[in-house]
């Protein structure tokens, strides 16, 4: 059994911004075959649950034309434990064995972060990681942060200033911004405001993932 390091090797041409740019799938899908093995122990599974999503996620991540559109990020909503932070895992892996990562975060750590510290700037424009400036990034659990976070006597509504900068990093620069929740679009009205709950539908591919938990 060859290592996610041997079948990367076996692809060639690195994966360009440029959808047109035909790839050999056949080798990126073993590869995320791999990763995702690795990642998961073993334990990842594809099945009728997910092999769509799964697939068209492939795409997206490769650029390659699919059922997602590619100029926007990704909203992954669905009830507990049907798999959705785990897809971003393997996908962020995925795509770092590939030089092209990107970061997950989970919300409640980034709230947390900012009441010891008050600094949401490696969220924004990736301050302290890295001198490219501004990334896409991951944003796990969305909705399970306390609300609003408190710096001294700032309050502040972390992830709604987060997704403001974000809205305009998208617009500016085509940054993605990728988010796991269980927040249904009322929820999100009510815990956000109507400012992400318009632009939901503009910057994200909605996507949604059901049925019973995995856990
Ligand atoms: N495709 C899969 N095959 C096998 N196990 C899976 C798969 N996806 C997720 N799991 C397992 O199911 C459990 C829940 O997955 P995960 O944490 O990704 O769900 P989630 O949708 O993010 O849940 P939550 O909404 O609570 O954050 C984990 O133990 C994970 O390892
Ligand atoms: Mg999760």
């Amino acid at each position: 059994m060859k290592g996610v390091l041997e079948v990367r090797q076996t692809i060639q041409r690195p994966v360009t911004d440029m959808p047109e740019n035909k790839i050999d799938l056949i080798a990126y899908k073993r590869l995320f075959l791999r990763v995702a093995d690795h990642y998961s122990k073993g334990t990842f599974v594809i099945d009728e649950r997910n092999k769509a999503i799964v697939y068209s996620l492939f795409l997206y991540f490769l650029k390659q034309p699919g059922s997602l559109d590619i100029r926007k990020g990704l909203w992954l909503a669905g009830p507990v434990g049907t798999g959705k932070s785990t897809l971003m895992y393997i996908f962020s892996r995925f795509m770092q064995t590939l030089q092209r990562g990107f970061r997950v975060y989970v919300c409640s750590r980034i709230t947390t972060e900012y009441a010891m510290h008050g600094d949401l700037s490696r969220y924004l424009d990736n301050a302290g990681w890295s001198s490219l400036g501004p990334v896409d990034m991951c944003f796990d659990e969305f909705g399970r942060e306390p609300i609003p976070a408190k710096y001294f006597g700032n309050e502040l509504n972390v992830m709604q200033h987060i997704f403001h900068i974000r809205y305009s990093y998208w617009q500016q620069y085509g940054l993605r911004t990728y988010v796991t929740t269980n927040l249904y679009p009322n929820d999100v009205e009510r815990k956000y405001g109507d400012y992400i709950r318009d632009r939901r539908g503009e910057m994200f591919n909605l996507i949604e993932l059901n049925g019973e938990s995995r856990r």
